[in-house]
């Protein structure tokens, strides 16, 4: 997406590209429901308060920048989802969103499941308490050491990404006296409404088994073979920040197809099917996402219909939500630096973080919204972007936002919507300390993964 050079005098949104905002809001002190987490409002003094805390003394205790989390709110948002699937069906949190021990706990105690992709990520789950068997595997290129700790720590599925795979897991399988249940991943071509770079489900990428060419025929046919395998299932996932259902109804359709043509071929009935996540949450007031029963209606209804036009039994449907979680539980909470007007082009608000806890604009031109919480102003709008502080001109944390144009350095600003895929895509860069995630319950603040300092940096240099 381009986006044009914006003409002089930019205090007002009519001079921004379309697609973007096109006025100010009615009221820069409100807080959108949509994007912020449910227990963030303004107290009577103006300032944000989440879980009955305030941000300044957030700021105060923890520093900034710091993630926080509403603990409520997840455990809310799992329990949605899990209720909204009900028994007959699996809901496997995609940890790559985010994952720490405490969110482990929190999932475990909610009855979801857990989806893991790399060794690091089995480890959190397994040392936070999830039982080995309630983890599914996934990944595109496991290293045999993962795959041997998937299958001795007794994982539930592991999702097998590629013909080479297979024989790896069977044989690892089969040498630790095991079989091992899987699902394989099909790429089934449907190319999801969502950013190129997160769209996963069309044939030219490197994720899953094309259902094209009779590849996936071919992969179930060796996989049933193989000793060390149980293969229960076929595992599809389309993207990611998905609205549109449309693809979920083709996957489903494609996936379902060839459960049939297994049980024409094999006389085998396929008892799961997962259709992974991607489902997208609001970033800006613009964002209209789907409840979680509106989704678990429609999937279910999808599969349902599909198989008895396939006459096939039901398989067990099983959903892999990351973002449409933890995305809307936490806002970014960031210090204001510097504030630096330029003569007819914009005003730059710089935070005291960037790039490095949020690499999401960056990457993939994504929109957020951002809000002054610990005041609130009757100042009138000002259009600014709102920057970190690396040495990069593309360190942009938002890019269009109105915020109060007496917005001063000390101020504390937050932005919402960034518990998916911001602190589990961190990074040092200008060897700039991780920040905390601080979740908050009823009045209570505590930090359940720690700020980096400078010398956690020194510690990996060893000189
Ligand atoms: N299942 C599988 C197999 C996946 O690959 C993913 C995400 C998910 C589930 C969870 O998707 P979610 O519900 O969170 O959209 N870094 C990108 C997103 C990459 C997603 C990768 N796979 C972003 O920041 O938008």
């Amino acid at each position: 997406m381009s986006r044009s050079a914006h003409p002089a005098g930019p205090r007002y949104a009519d001079v921004l590209p379309e697609g973007h905002y096109t006025a100010p809001p009615a009221d820069l002190n409100a807080l959108d429901p949509k994007v912020w987490a449910q227990t963030v409002g303004r107290g009577e003094d103006g300032a944000v308060r989440v879980g009955g805390v305030d941000v300044k003394a957030l700021a105060e205790q923890f520093g900034t920048p710091a993630y926080v989390l509403d603990e409520a709110d997840f455990r809310e948002r799992a329990r949605a989802w899990r209720g909204a699937f009900g028994q007959d069906a699996d809901v496997f949190y995609a940890g790559k969103a985010f994952l720490s021990r405490a969110v482990v706990r929190w999932l475990y105690e909610e009855g979801l499941n857990l989806d893991v992709c790399s060794g690091g990520e089995l480890t959190t789950a397994l040392s936070g308490g999830m039982p080995a068997e309630r983890i599914a595997f996934h990944g595109n290129n496991k290293s045999t050491e993962e795959i041997t700790r998937a299958v001795e720590s007794g994982v539930g599925r592991i999702v097998l990404d590629s013909f080479q795979e297979m024989v790896r897991v069977a044989h690892i399988a089969s040498s630790l006296g095991k079989r091992q249940r899987v699902l394989i991943r099909v790429t089934v071509g449907v190319e999801a409404h969502t950013h190129e770079f997160i769209a996963t489900a069309h044939e030219d990428q490197k994720f899953g088994i094309p259902l094209a060419g009779g590849q996936a025929a071919e992969a179930v046919r060796r996989a049933l073979r193989l000793d060390g395998l149980e293969l229960v299932g076929i595992h599809s996932h389309i993207g990611s920040q998905i609205f549109d259902m449309s693809g979920f109804e083709v996957a489903a359709h494609r996936v379902v197809g060839l459960l049939k043509d297994i049980r024409d071929e094999h006389s085998v009935e396929l008892p799961e099917i997962d259709l992974g996540g991607g489902l997208g949450i609001a970033y800006t007031s613009d964002d209209d996402p789907r409840e979680p029963h509106e989704i678990a209606k429609a999937l279910t209804e999808i599969v349902g219909r599909e198989c008895e036009a396939a006459r096939l039994r039901t398989p067990r449907i099983s959903v892999e939500p990351g973002r449409a979680i933890v995305g809307p539980t936490a806002f970014t909470l960031y210090e204001v630096g510097t504030v630096k007007p330029l003569d007819g082009l914009r005003t730059y608000v710089s935070v005291d973080g960037g790039m490095s806890d949020n690499i999401r604009t960056a990457l993939y031109d994504a929109d957020y919204s951002v809000a002054l919480v610990s005041r609130s102003s009757d100042a009138e709008p000002l259009l600014v972007r709102v920057v970190g502080k690396h040495c990069e001109s593309g360190d942009i944390v938002v890019r269009d936002a109105f915020l109060p144009a007496d917005l001063a350095p000390g101020d504390l600003l937050a932005v919402p919507a960034t518990g998916a895929y911001c602190r589990s895509m961190a990074s040092n860069y200008n060897h700039v300390p991780r920040p905390p995630v601080v979740a908050v319950n009823d009045g209570e603040a505590r930090v359940i993964v720690r700020r980096e300092t400078e010398e956690d940096l020194l510690r990996l240099d060893v000189g």
